[in-house]
């Protein structure tokens, strides 16, 4: 652990004291691949409200060393302007821990005819295949070279086709990547069983702006009509709020909330985990654009919770609720049906005092509700991580958490928002 980054909180023993206002920032999700788009522009394009974590700066990184400039032009507000030479060669060494990094390989290949890049990295949340980008890129017409530690493809006519594909599970990032790389493509493409995420929608609906042809925005059904290069100059593409963000903080609120404020957020991208807490009988003042909990002393429900794509209960939110659950009475289940893997964080809450029992490999029960005590516990992925920090806030005593550089990776400068609202953080490296 020696020079790293690690938080220490001072645990509020089930206190319920937090008060103020937490303000939501824009979208990982949503950025990384707006950012990722830019290779489909003829001229530059701008993007406001990017959030400042490690992600956005490997995907500014990668975008650098691929030939587009990047400009910062106001705090969040970033120019990008591909008109100079493009490469078409990913950063191995970054993309080894970026999974969004695939999804810059659509807009490469349409672009350039060629892309190279390794596997792509990422969390460590059980098996991240790429087999429906192959599959895919072969159906437009590419050919893919399996190499050693990296895929190089390439367009033998130049130009991709357009194509009907069908994804087997609705695919977050595959469907983002199909929706670019069909943009430039010589006609139609239909892609189906397509993922709903706002954050897809927000990007379709940005290209759209710019002179693409998208139909289907949020429907399992998208049709793309190939075109020409985009027109960045139509306007300004503002990042939504960071719905995962937002409802770690909702439950940090639920958990530990004297009266606590959680601002400028998409009420409607959270319906699945307003109408969970509204079950476990947490009660929320739901405004416009912020909602605010304010509860003296409340007994919380168990939950029968199933993580489903959007408008499902995100996978994301998966860990941060099994906190929630150590805290409500009787026994609740957790059935992770996206990702294997993604419920080993629960040894780490048990040794804090939690009575999880992981089933299987996609399926938990905790009983509720116990006191956790602050321990040392390392960050195992950006998600996970996160739901320690939640358990070290409730928990008596002190925690260290290790491995902060994943936490990093998708919440910007979360120690210095949770200690405006009363939570004792600090950063320290070890
Ligand atoms: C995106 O991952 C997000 N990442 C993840 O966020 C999120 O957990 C996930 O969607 C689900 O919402 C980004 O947007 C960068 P998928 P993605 O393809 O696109 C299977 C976070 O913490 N599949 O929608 O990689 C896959 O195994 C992260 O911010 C294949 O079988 O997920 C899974 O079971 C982590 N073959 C299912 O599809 C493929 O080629 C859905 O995964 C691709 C996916």
């Amino acid at each position: 652990m020696e020079g790293q980054d690690n938080f220490i909180i001072n645990g509020l023993a089930g206190k319920r004291i937090l008060e103020g206002q937490l303000a939501v920032k824009g979208a990982k999700n949503a950025a990384l691949k707006v950012l990722a788009s830019t290779f489909l522009f003829k001229n530059s394009l701008s993007v406001s409200n990017v959030p400042a974590i490690r992600d956005v700066e490997q995907m500014f990184d990668l975008l650098t060393e691929l030939g587009v400039t990047v400009t910062p032009t106001n705090f969040g507000e970033y120019n990008l302007d591909p008109s100079g030479d493009l490469h078409s060669v990913i950063n191995q060494d970054i993309s080894k821990h970026l999974r969004a990094s695939v999804v810059l390989a659509g807009p490469i290949l349409a672009r350039t005819g060629q892309v190279v890049f390794p596997h792509p990295g990422g969390c460590v949340i059980g098996a991240r295949p790429i087999d429906f980008f192959l599959e895919g890129f072969k159906k437009m017409g590419a050919v893919v070279e399996n190499g050693e530690d990296q895929y190089a493809i390439k367009v033998p006519e130049g130009k991709l086709k357009g194509a009907e594909l069908f994804f087997k599970n609705p695919s977050v990032t595959g469907t983002e990547t199909f929706m670019m790389a069909a943009v430039l493509a010589e006609g139609q493409t239909v892609i189906k069983n397509a993922a709903l995420e706002p954050e897809i929608v927000m990007l379709g609906q940005f290209l759209n702006q710019s002179g693409a042809q998208i139909n289907g925005l949020g429907t399992t059904t998208i049709t793309i009509s190939g075109g020409e290069l985009l027109d960045g100059q139509n306007g300004v593409c503002q990042i939504m709020p960071d719905r995962i963000e937002a409802g770690s903080f909702l439950l940090l609120a639920a958990l530990a909330g004297r009266d606590l404020e959680i601002t400028n957020i998409e009420v409607n991208h959270l319906d699945a985990l307003i109408h969970s807490l509204i079950l476990a009988g947490v009660k929320m003042e739901i405004k416009e654009s912020a909602i605010r909990i304010c509860e003296p002393q409340p007994v919380f429900n168990s939950l029968d919770i199933k993580t489903h794509e959007y408008p499902g209960f995100p996978t994301d939110l998966q860990a941060p609720l099994a906190v929630f659950l150590t805290q409500v009475k009787g026994q609740s289940y957790i059935f992770e049906t996206i990702f294997e893997g993604r419920l080993n964080y629960l040894e780490t809450l048990n040794q804090m005092g939690a009575k999880a029992r992981i089933i299987d490999v996609h399926r938990a029960m905790i009983d509720g509700p116990t006191a956790l005590s602050g321990r040392e516990v390392s960050s195992p992925d950006l998600r996970a991580g996160l739901a320690y920090v939640l358990a070290a806030i409730i928990a008596s005593g002190q925690s260290i958490v290790h491995n902060v550089h994943y936490i990093d990776r998708g919440y910007e400068e979360i120690e210095k928002r949770l200690s405006q609202v009363g939570v004792d953080i600090e950063r320290i490296i070890l």
